[in-house]
């Protein structure tokens, strides 16, 4: 029933948005970007795609939420009654199950890292033995399994107490504490001997490495940062109450989300470079080379090096965190409206299906490359595509309207209206349909 459905607050709801929109990629996948297609040359192509792009795509599937005010399956339904675009929805949801899934193996590391750093730290002479560690613990059956399954059964207990109980009060600690805790490891970061070199590396604009490619991942990095294109954004939406400003609180979310990927490259790029590391993408950069450094710094102040290693692990591990619960609750909410399940019983059931999926993907690098690999490229663009072509051809114009601007109540809204209209019909969906396109080949 729509009437008894939850609300967020006002704070609530742009925290719980950027707790979903900051996470694992801010920080391992962006600094990586940054530095290998060319520095200040990609973060100017990001930020361009972020706010000409990803603003109206988010914009567009904030809209679908709040206006039906049902999960991503219903809320287009509702909107549409009768046609396909809910299979869309149900697609982009079942995208959000697959990331839910391998997100918590990586969830499961940092909980596994975190706990490392509080028993005994790192302690390796040189970058192969501290990589060793994470090539150990991830070719180790259980290790990996158990932190998967307590990632992901933490996150399921703050969905099973709800949008104003459980995300709503988990946004509102972890959000300030994270910003708290990336600026320090910043400013740590920045004072390192030899941090220089990691600046340069990602500042120093080079439009030679900006390849098609490159600028292929900035719109998918931007995307998977945002959010967007799962139902995760429509369905915390759709707690959000009318009379908030959904202008206001997207650009608020996109603006601490590119602030937090931007200090996350301030960490990350010095201190690998301070250590005399190369740069790599992914998981070994965060799981290998980092270890590393604190392992460095640990030798010199053990106490130092301990309490930046608890520092970053505790950073990405809240970071997952509110990222994940964003997943679950945009599957936990389809099946709890579709199927009228209670919240307890629709998470039981994603748990354990995500924890079966998480599972092969923690033994299998192939099926966790694969999930990866489909749902960022694949589901991930035909849900964006559906919801910005939704709103922007299928919805009327002045439904629209009404809701960009609380009937018309919001001045500056009013305003600018017209120019996102614009760019979410005739500039948005031939993009995705490019980067699309140029992903698969
Ligand atoms: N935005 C998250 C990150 O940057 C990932 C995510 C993708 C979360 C899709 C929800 C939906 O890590």
């Amino acid at each position: 029933m729509a009437a008894s459905r939850e609300k967020f607050g006002r704070m609530g709801v742009i925290l719980a948005l950027a707790g979903s929109a900051i996470g694992l990629g801010n920080i391992w996948r962006f600094p990586y970007m940054v530095g290998e297609y060319g520095g200040a040359a990609f973060i100017i192509v990001y930020l361009a795609f972020a706010f000409l792009i990803s603003l109206p795509a988010f914009l567009a599937e904030s809209l679908i939420g709040r206006k039906a005010g049902k999960s991503t399956y219903d809320a287009l339904e509702s909107l549409a009654p009768g046609t396909k675009w809910k299979w869309l929805g149900l697609l982009a949801v079942l995208g959000a199950f697959i990331i839910t899934s391998y997100y918590s193996v990586v969830g499961g590391w940092s909980l596994d890292f975190l706990a490392r750093s509080v028993v005994r730290g790192f302690d390796s002479a040189n970058p192969e033995g501290a990589a060793a560690v994470f090539d150990r613990m991830t070719a180790s059956t259980i290790e990996p399994l158990l932190a998967h399954a307590l990632f992901l059964g933490f996150s399921c207990m703050i969905i099973v107490l709800g949008v104003k109980k459980g995300i709503d009060r988990f946004s509102k600690v972890c959000i300030p504490l994270l910003f708290v805790l990336i600026v320090a490891m910043m400013l740590f970061s920045l004072s390192l001997p030899g941090s220089k070199d990691g600046l340069d590396y990602l500042l120093k604009p080079d439009f030679s490495k900006l390849t098609p490619r490159g600028v292929a991942c900035a719109l998918g990095q931007s995307f998977f940062s945002m959010s967007i294109g799962m139902g995760v954004v429509l369905t915390y939406s759709s707690y959000m109450k009318k009379q908030q400003k959904i202008l206001s609180t997207s650009v608020l979310t996109l603006i601490f989300d590119i602030f937090f990927a931007v200090i996350s490259g301030f960490v990350v790029m010095p201190a690998v470079f301070s250590a005399g590391l190369r740069p790599e993408a992914g998981p070994s950069l965060v799981f290998e080379s980092i270890p590393y450094i604190f392992a460095r710094m640990g030798a010199a102040s053990p106490l130092l090096g301990r309490v930046m290693a608890i520092g970053f692990f505790l950073t990405i591990l809240i970071a997952a965190i509110t990222s994940e619960i964003s997943m679950i609750e945009s599957c936990v909410s389809m099946l709890m409206e579709r199927l009228h399940w209670g919240r307890k019983k629709a998470t039981w059931v994603i748990f354990c299906a995500a924890l079966l999926l998480g599972c092969w993907c923690s033994l299998r690098s192939n099926v966790f490359s694969f999930c990866d690999f489909v749902s960022s490229n694949v589901f991930m663009m035909l849900g964006a595509l559906a919801f910005t072509v939704f709103a922007g051809w299928k919805m009327e114009r002045s439904a629209l309207k009404a809701e960009f601007t609380n009937n018309g109540r919001l001045k500056l809204s009013s305003a600018l209206f017209g120019g996102f209209y614009f760019l979410l019909k005739y500039l948005v969906p031939p993009a995705i349909l490019v980067i699309f396109f140029t992903n698969l080949l």
